[in-house]
């Protein structure tokens, strides 16, 4: 599948872009800094330029079948970042008619933060965890904009992806209840990639950790 990736040199991103690889897809980076990207591909192309302009996202898409949103909030990025890059993604894909979009949430976000502890809901969240409930209100904005799209969508609502080895166990909770407090990075990039050939989450907003 031909699939434009944001987010290549993120954390996420980074580790996600080998396992498409490694599944043969046809990938697309669009990247601030090509020498950020470390692996050389044939069916790799690297478009180096501002990630968040329309026309350099409209010239990326075209053509392509998927986009994964891997994109994260450096210091100094704004906190609406990614519901932002998230709107001009929707637009850019409704126009270019590319269908199915997996993109990057987070336990806590949605219908997800009832089904939280109290501790990490009343206690941890507002206060050291306060860059994380930061995060979870930009993803309660870009969530809504995704659902009402025209999209073959999927929110994946990951806990802290960690750099643990792969688990080979994988938990896929529809309301966020019954999680672990984490996934490691091998597990979480498989789960991604496996999204774009499997239908069973379209439409949907599961929690996922191992
Ligand atoms: N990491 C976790 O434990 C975790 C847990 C749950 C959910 N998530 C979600 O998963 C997604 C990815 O997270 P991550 O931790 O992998 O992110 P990350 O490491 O912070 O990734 C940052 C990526 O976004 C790009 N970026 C950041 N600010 C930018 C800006 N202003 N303009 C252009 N590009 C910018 C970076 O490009 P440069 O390399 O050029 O800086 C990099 O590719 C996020 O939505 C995050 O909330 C992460």
């Amino acid at each position: 599948m031909k699939v434009l990736l944001f987010g290549a040199t993120g954390f996420t991103g980074k580790a996600v872009l080998p396992e498409l690889l490694a599944k043969n897809h046809k990938v697309t980076a669009l990247v601030r800094s090509k020498e950020r990207v470390l692996i050389k591909h044939p069916n790799l192309q690297i478009i180096e330029g501002d990630v968040l302009d329309d026309v350099q996202i409209h010239q990326a898409m075209e053509g392509q079948e998927a986009v994964i949103n891997c994109m994260g909030k450096n210091k100094g990025s704004a906190n609406n970042l990614i519901s932002g890059l998230t709107k001009k993604i929707i637009s850019a894909m409704e126009e270019e008619q590319v269908k199915r979009l997996i993109a990057l949430s987070n336990v806590g976000a949605g219908d997800s933060y009832e089904t939280q502890p109290f501790v990490f809901r009343v206690i941890l969240l507002p206060t050291i965890l306060r860059w994380l409930k930061l995060l979870i209100e930009d993803k309660n904005i870009m969530e809504p904009l995704i659902k009402k799209s025209n999209l073959n969508w999927t929110v994946l609502r990951f806990p802290k992806i960690s750099e643990k080895p792969s688990q080979k166990r994988i938990l896929i909770s529809q309301d966020g209840k019954g999680l672990s407090f984490s996934i490691s990075l091998k597990d979480c990039a498989e789960f991604i990639v496996s999204q774009l050939t499997d239908k069973s989450l379209w439409y949907k907003t599961p929690s996922i950790s191992n």
